[in-house]
């Protein structure tokens, strides 16, 4: 396997703890230049800490040590990070986005080498940057009016300014669409071709098989191994991250032969008048229901005007035969329907609060006495909820925002559980989660399914609505172009509807 001679960047006996947890416990990793090498691992398995401490933003306890070239480094912040040639693009974007995109290529960069670069300069150097990434945008641009995708070209652009040698991009995928994720791969490629070495996260298992050299996994913040390129099979990699085989992945229990209940949901020609029109749909009792589509379909926009979250041009919602006057979230709460945003970060927990306060947060009026949250039935119910997902935290008055991702995620979905919903609508569920966690919301799904909730889920990933769902409707520009069921289900189908093929 891996010599230490042909790694350009060593972490070796890398330990890390907050507070009662141990994130990493004397992790060691070889990086080459050229190399795109993958760091898989479950939720809170402690790959971003890792990569926090190589960028600096996390000091490793004693006894850690980095080499760079073979020279042992003391990386004590950003700023000895970026010296070293060490860059890292986050989950969460962190350009400052009133700026330009010159200004935030060369952000910080004046004071690093202590002397003023003029605006005039700034932008050429910037100019010859983008060229060489292909962007479509230009250094004077606003940082503000960039999607997602060409903001991390901005910040992948502030890289090669720094004349980085180590790139480290964690789950830069989960928010783009299919086409811009393979333009990223083209320049991931690329940057390998010139010598660059490419740590990259990601749960999800095929880019991984297409872009890794090796993988490296790590298990409850320890290292387990690293595959070379001809080893890196599906199966071998699962096993070392979840320490088992995880046998059958997707669970349909529910309904399997029964055929689906009586209709739950009615949705008749919704739309807002601009981007959505004329969509129809039911749920029955104890069905999945899937939506399809391609990346701006317009999935996510008629699930907020269902849930009464962006303003309805017309239409009707029935829940079992009641017609529904929705104008709100809450009306839509206090009507039976839950919604799973796709975008955890921004709408859905609050990050300073415990898991405890957040798991609780939905049914604080259900349990209050004389204006009181139950203390006792919270922390049940926390307990409980942590213990069904296997959410990971140091204890349930941690701090969300301290956990993982795919851990915020999990905390996010039991407590949209605990509101006990009659329609529930997930919006991208398994986005961030692990291979073993994923499983475990599957299961979850199926179990609320046979239950006789109605539920709807967005996903994106084509295996996931075929294994789970009894149903789906496809969509294609604003509009419900198709529905597939039963065996109609594959993917070939699926994308026919959604690229009008
Ligand atoms: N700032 C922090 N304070 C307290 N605990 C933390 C902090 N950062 C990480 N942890 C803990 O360290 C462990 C590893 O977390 P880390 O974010 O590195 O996981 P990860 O492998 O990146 O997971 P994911 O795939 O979900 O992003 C988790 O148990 C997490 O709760
Ligand atoms: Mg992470």
């Amino acid at each position: 396997m891996t010599t230490a001679d042909t790694a350009y960047l060593r972490m070796e006996n890398v330990s890390k703890t907050f507070g009662r947890i141990q994130a990493l416990s004397n992790v060691s990793l070889d990086v080459r230049l050229g190399e795109i090498h993958a760091l898989m691992g479950e939720n809170g398995a402690g790959k971003s800490t890792l990569m926090k401490i190589l960028s600096g933003a996390y000091l490793p306890d004693p006894g850690s040590a980095i080499f760079i070239d073979r020279n042992r480094v003391s990386i004590t912040g950003p700023q000895s990070a970026q010296t070293l040639g060490i860059s890292i693009i986050y989950q969460e974007l962190s350009l400052a986005p009133n700026l330009t995109v010159a200004e935030n290529i060369y952000l910080g960069r004046e004071i690093a080498r202590n002397r003023f670069v003029s605006r005039s300069a700034m932008e050429a150097g910037a100019a010859d940057i983008l060229r060489r990434l292909n962007a479509s945008f230009g250094p004077r641009d606003k940082v503000a009016r960039l999607s997602i995708a060409e903001r991390q070209l901005v910040e992948i652009a502030r890289a090669l300014n720094f004349k980085c040698r180590i790139l480290v991009m964690d789950e830069p995928t989960t928010t783009l669409s299919e086409r811009e994720t393979e333009r990223l791969f083209q320049l991931m490629r690329q940057l390998r071709s010139e010598g660059m070495a490419i740590v990259y996260i990601s749960h999800r298992m095929s880019e991984v098989y297409e872009l890794a050299d090796r993988v490296s996994v790590l298990r409850d913040g320890a290292y387990v191994g690293t595959l070379d390129r001809p080893e890196i099979a599906p199966e071998t990699v699962v096993r070392m991250m979840v320490g088992r085989d995880l046998g059958s992945f997707y669970k349909k229990a529910h309904s399997v032969g029964g055929g689906p209940g009586t209709v739950a949901v009615r949705v008749r020609d919704v739309g807002d008048g601009r981007r959505i029109h004329g969509c129809s749909f039911d749920v029955h009792h104890g069905e999945v229901l899937g939506i399809a589509g391609l990346v701006g379909a317009g999935r996510t926009e008629l699930a907020r005007l269902v849930y009464g979250a962006d303003h309805r041009a017309g239409g009707t919602i029935e829940l079992e035969g009641r017609a529904l006057d929705i104008r709100t979230p809450l009306d839509a709460q206090k009507a039976g329907i839950a919604y799973l945003t796709e975008d955890r970060k921004q709408l859905g927990l609050f990050l300073d609060m415990s898991v405890s306060e957040n798991l609780n947060l939905g049914v604080i009026e259900k349990d209050s006495k004389f204006g009181f949250l139950d203390r006792i039935m919270a922390r049940r119910r926390s307990r409980k909820a942590t213990a069904a997902l296997n959410i990971k935290a140091a204890s349930s008055d941690a701090a969300v925002g301290g956990l993982s991702g795919g851990n915020q995620q999990k905390v996010l979905l039991a407590r949209l559980l605990e509101t006990g919903p009659r329609f529930l609508i997930l919006d991208e569920p398994t986005r961030g989660v692990d291979i073993g966690a994923k499983s475990e919301i599957y299961k979850l799904i199926d179990e609320v399914a046979k239950s006789g909730m109605a539920v709807a889920v967005i996903s994106s990933e084509l295996a996931e609505i075929v294994g789970i769902c009894d149903r789906v409707i496809v969509m294609r520009e604003g509009r419900v172009a198709g529905s597939l069921k039963g065996s109609e289900i594959t993917q070939e189908n699926i994308m026919a509807i959604a690229t009008a093929a």
